[in-house]
């Protein structure tokens, strides 16, 4: 059994507890650590199944703090980085910019500068991914995809501060020969995702007889990817990828925005045993998010010949799955809610 001590950072929120939680169930023999602030994104209720694993350790903190960090990396002799913790939600880097720009670029360069300082005398063996999003490619027209060649050309403050940080992760593997990787990846969707992101907001929404918000005429169009199948992503290229690489995940599962929720309703009208059409009554076109991205579109085909990864899941089933286990955990759904959400949500839609 291979030993390892892996640091993922934001294991605490939605893709990077399936992270946690598939690498601590797979290698039983690697020391997980779990690195996270805890922000409104951030929920240790989303690791309980897995709190007490041997191989599981969790320690709050913060990635901006770099006297917290060189205290982390000379207590554990981390082999590896799995890079997850961002400020994630475009709406937010709309209305509050600067933590994206302290959390997503200036805390990846305090985690960078720690992994090149405590791997200094030795990088073999060693690796920094940095998961990373499409957004930084900007906006596809009706035609086309992006690859690993697409220029960055991010829109939100969101997509920019990713984008800053993918380029400071190739910088350091340029100018000091870190061992970094990076992934771009599609929208994901699955259990545990923060109810201010489109498909929880609408399932959410939906069961409580709430105004479903659809941004401006609904046409946007997004490639959703089932997020346990972004976390086997996510373990195939942390030990195969190839380091100064770049892989593109998604997928090839492209919905207008309008299109899904009509679909969603359809779901929840029948898992909700509610006449249909009762929840598609619901949908409110409200005013359009600035600087809207139209399209995202990926092509994985890299990451498919290289590493044999595919999607697992039909978008139908996956949907049908995460309905299921939004209503199957309404305790989790009320304990995120409650609180700083109200102020959020309100803010956000009750003014739109
Ligand atoms: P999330 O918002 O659900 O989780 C982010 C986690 O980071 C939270 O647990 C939060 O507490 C933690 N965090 C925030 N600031 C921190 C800090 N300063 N120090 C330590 N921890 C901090 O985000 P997510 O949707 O799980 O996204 C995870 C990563 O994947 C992000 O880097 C995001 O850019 C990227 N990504 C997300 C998607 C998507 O569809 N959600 C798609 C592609 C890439
Ligand atoms: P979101 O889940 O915020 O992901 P991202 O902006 O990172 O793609 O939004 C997905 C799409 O849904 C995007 O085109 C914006 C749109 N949207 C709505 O129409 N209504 C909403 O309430 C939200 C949150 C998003």
């Amino acid at each position: 059994m291979s030993t390892r001590t892996i640091l993922i950072t934001g294991g605490a929120g939605f893709i990077g507890s399936h992270v946690v939680r598939l690498f601590v169930n797979k290698y039983p023999g690697y020391t997980i650590v779990n690195l996270d602030k805890l922000t409104y994104a951030g929920n240790l209720a989303n690791l309980i199944d897995i709190e007490h694993a041997p191989n599981y350790r969790f320690v709050k903190g913060d990635i901006c703090d770099s006297g917290f960090l060189k205290n982390l990396f000379s207590e554990f002799p981390f082999d590896g980085i799995i890079h997850l913790a961002a400020e994630s939600h475009v709406d937010r880097s709309i209305s509050n910019p600067m933590e994206f720009i302290m959390t997503n670029v200036l805390g990846t360069v305090h985690l960078l500068n720690e992994a090149r300082h405590a791997w200094k005398a030795d990088f073999s063996g060693k690796r920094f991914y940095h998961i990373s999003t499409d957004e930084v490619y900007g906006s596809l027209g009706t035609e086309g995809y992006f690859t690993e060649e697409s220029r960055y050309d991010p829109h939100s403050p969101y997509s920019a501060s990713k984008a800053s940080s993918d380029h400071l992760v190739r910088a350091y593997h340029d100018t000091y020969g870190l061992p970094t990787l990076i992934s771009n990846c599609s929208n994901n969707y699955g259990s545990y995702h923060f109810p201010e992101k489109l498909i929880p907001l609408a399932i959410n929404n939906i069961r409580t007889n709430k105004p479903v918000p659809v941004y401006g005429n609904g046409e946007n169009i997004r490639d959703w990817l089932f997020v346990e199948d972004h976390a086997r992503a996510i373990d195939l290229l942390y030990h195969k990828g190839k380091n100064g690489e770049t892989y593109n995940i998604g997928g090839h599962n492209e919905w207008k925005n309008i299109d899904l929720i009509r679909l969603l309703c359809k779901i929840m009208d029948r898992k909700l045993g509610r006449p249909d059409g009762t929840s598609a009554a619901l949908i409110t076109f409200v005013k359009d998010r600035a600087g809207h991205d139209l399209r995202y579109a990926i092509d994985s085909g890299k990451l498919q010949k290289e590493l044999g990864w595919q999607p697992s899941l039909q978008f139908e089933e996956g949907l049908e799955k995460t309905v299921d286990w939004y209503l199957g955990h309404q305790d989790w759904v009320d304990g995120v809610t409650s609180g700083e959400y109200q102020y959020y949500y309100q803010q956000q839609y009750e003014q739109r």
